[in-house]
């Protein structure tokens, strides 16, 4: 069955960017002058997808006016003749189908995903983390959703890490597979200590599931920080031998972590006609010298 849905849980309390996320949503925070989660929709859109499911919590507006029409600024770029920035504002509008559904209380991404059961059915489907920024030349989706075909069972992307980072992931223990770049995943840990780790394969923000993690969650008990893990759901299916890794070896940030959105930030705005060169200009100047008032 072809995977046509996407679920992307925008519900978390974003507490590694406080203040900034105290009333806007981490999602929303720009890459550049894009809201992050936008990169988010258009990666899933380009894999195929075309009905998305935001699952959301108390800044649900904020997400909604972003993915809607905005009559008024139209309106004003229309009379100004401004085109470029007209079509920025309206290339959210139509990207996919999106729907909402509120979590209510943050309880674990584990219990964000069991959200979108009446949605989703009984088809596979696709998550993509909001704060899981990965660079649009480097997409693994479409690879995830291939090996889902040809396999079945659930996919997830694997990044290789350094130990000492594998701490801050899911951990995957995992065996090769007949298929290049494809490995039977045996076991998950969510978050393990250095020494603990099976493997430096860390688990990231995609995801192509089988419907049967729906009935799986719903028997999943609080875990690590006493919230309901994904991973904790997932390593059941993997001990039953359903769950594969696709393994990414591209560029990807994290927007929920200050210094990984600033990198994004930083890197995408380098490549871009209109403030690369201008940035890479005054980027040596920066680091040459400690800041000063006179530093222009
Ligand atoms: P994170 O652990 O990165 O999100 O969850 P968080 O809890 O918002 O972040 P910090 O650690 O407090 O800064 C990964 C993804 O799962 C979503 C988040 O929005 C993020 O996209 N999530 C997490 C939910 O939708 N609901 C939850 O209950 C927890």
């Amino acid at each position: 069955m072809r995977v046509s849905k996407a679920v992307i849980p925008a519900a978390g309390l974003g507490t590694r960017f406080l203040p900034a996320t105290k009333a806007t949503p981490k999602e929303m925070l720009p890459v550049v002058d894009k809201p992050a989660i936008q990169y988010v929709v258009e990666e899933a859109v380009s894999a195929g997808i075309d009905d998305v499911l935001f699952i959301t919590g108390r800044s649900k507006r904020a997400l909604e006016d972003h993915f809607d029409r905005n009559l008024e600024l139209e309106t004003v770029l229309a009379e100004k003749g401004d085109r470029e920035r007209l079509a920025g504002i309206t290339a959210s509008n139509d990207l996919a189908r999106i729907h909402y559904v509120r979590q209510g209380e943050a309880l674990g991404l584990g219990h964000a995903v069991s959200m979108a059961e009446r949605h989703v059915g009984d088809e596979p489907f696709a998550v993509l983390l909001g704060d899981d920024l990965i660079d649009p030349r480097d997409e693994v989706l479409p690879d995830m959703i291939a090996a889902r075909e040809a396999v079945g069972g659930s996919i997830l992307c694997l990044m290789e890490v350094p130990r000492e980072q594998i701490s801050l992931y899911g951990c995957a223990a995992v065996e090769p597979t007949a298929t290049d770049g494809l490995v039977l995943v045996t076991d998950l840990i969510e978050k393990p200590a250095a020494d603990e780790a099976p493997s430096n394969w860390a688990v990231i923000g995609r995801y192509v599931l089988d419907p049967g993690i729906f009935a799986v969650l719903k028997r999943t008990t609080p875990g690590r920080g006493g919230e309901i893990q994904l991973t904790d759901a997932l390593r059941e299916l993997a001990h039953g031998g359903a769950v594969y890794g696709v393994a990414f070896r591209g560029r990807r940030y994290d927007t929920g972590d200050r210094l990984s959105y600033l990198q994004a930030v930083i890197r995408l705005a380098l490549e871009r006609d209109d403030l690369g060169p201008a940035l890479r200009d005054w980027l040596p100047s920066v680091l040459a010298a400690p800041a000063t008032k006179e530093t222009p």
